[in-house]
């Protein structure tokens, strides 16, 4: 049976994606996941018994494993999710962010390279990130296909090396890839380190809302289905060699979102308005932290025919109430590793 192969897919974006893929494709869905502090099978239990679902744990660096699995199965596409993800963590820890977002690259390019051969079929998309650009300015245009890369910190910088490899790849060897790029997602199954759900957990446990700096960074906010909808139309229609840069065209600060937090929780919850509010806290910066993101995602439209579906606003309010819903997952993730990285990035506020 034609079988995709989806590293990651325990995480965040790559969970959505297995789902939709899942609903979908008639494809059997290997995925292999390392299960590190990020990953967590809760996020697809409700997958994990059917027959078209095989989960591998393991370590994209693992060459004998990543290669026995393209012996064992026939592997037609890559979707590469897996990686080191968080920032913050980078600036403290950046080794593992060049082993698993680097070397674990290499590990599957050169699998699907002698798996493939010459074949053109097939495809490898490497889920990367607008990151890779750098920051922008006020009054620049949003990223695009032809941005230069210029990262700026060690997450985005590994994730540029492995995009280099990708084209590498292509260029060199002629291994049928597909880089796409993308903005900021936010979504259901997210770990709670992250920008979003770390605010609307601290607003409803009543403990402060840290936000750095002055809080006016500009983020382009992408739901994280919108987003596997782009990835399932790249692997469908994309072109070999392409890059394609996915966005959801809602620029937004970062103050504008946490006070849409802090109203939805109030709302929802039932507290006097302004209460959550009282909560957030200016912090230090975070150190090389980019100003501005945007994406142009019109090449998409155009040739593609993918459109965002979901409104920032509307979508964020649900999900206070999907997460409000699902505290019991939270909660057995932030037991894993949460509160150590929690105090290095800010402090004992
Ligand atoms: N979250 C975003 O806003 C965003 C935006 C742009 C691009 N991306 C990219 O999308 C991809 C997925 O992001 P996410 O937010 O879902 O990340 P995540 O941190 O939630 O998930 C990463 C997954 O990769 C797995 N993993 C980590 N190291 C591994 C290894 N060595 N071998 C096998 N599995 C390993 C983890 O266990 C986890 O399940 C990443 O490549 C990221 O760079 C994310």
């Amino acid at each position: 049976m034609n079988a995709w192969l989806i590293t990651g897919g325990a995480g965040f974006i790559g969970s959505n994606f297995v789902r939709m893929a899942h609903e979908r494709i008639d494809a059997k869905l290997i995925v292999l996941d390392a299960l590190t502090y990020a990953g967590d099978l809760a996020r697809i239990d409700d997958i994990l018994t059917s027959s078209k679902v095989e989960f591998i744990k393991g370590d994209i660096c693992d060459t004998e494993l990543v290669q026995s699995i393209f012996k064992k199965h026939q592997i037609s596409k890559v979707i590469h999710f897996a990686a080191e993800s968080h920032v913050d963590r980078s600036i403290f820890e950046p080794h593992a962010f060049i082993k698993t977002n680097v070397e674990g690259t290499l590990v599957l390019l050169e699998a699907a390279r002698k798996a493939w051969g010459d074949r053109q079929d097939a495809c490898f998309l490497q889920v990367s990130t607008d990151e890779v650009f750098g920051a922008l300015g006020p009054d620049d245009p949003p990223f695009n296909e032809s941005s230069p890369y210029q990262p700026n910190n060690p997450y985005s910088a590994s994730k540029a090396a492995s995009d280099h490899l990708v084209w590498a790849w292509h260029h060199t060897f002629g291994l049928p890839t597909i880089i796409s790029n993308c903005s900021n997602n936010y979504g259901p199954w997210q770990y709670p380190e992250k920008f979003i759900p770390l605010m609307i957990f601290n607003a409803l446990e009543g403990k402060p809302l840290p936000v750095y700096g002055d809080g006016l960074q500009v983020r382009d906010w992408l739901h994280v289905e919108d987003h596997c909808e782009a990835l399932l139309t790249i692997l469908e229609k994309g072109s070999a060699g392409e890059t394609y840069t996915i966005g959801g065209n809602n620029e937004r600060k970062n103050m504008y979102v946490v006070n849409m937090i802090a109203d939805a929780v109030d709302d929802i919850t039932g507290n006097p308005k302004g209460t959550s509010h009282e909560l957030i806290r200016y912090v230090k910066d975070r150190p090389g932290h980019d100003r501005r993101y945007a994406i142009d995602s019109s090449r998409l439209q155009r040739e593609l025919g993918w459109h965002a579906m979901f409104v920032f606003e509307d979508a964020l309010y649900d999900l206070v109430g999907w997460y409000i819903w699902h505290k019991e997952w939270v909660d057995s993730v932030r037991a894993k590793d949460y509160s150590n990285s929690y105090k290095k990035q800010y402090g004992d506020i």
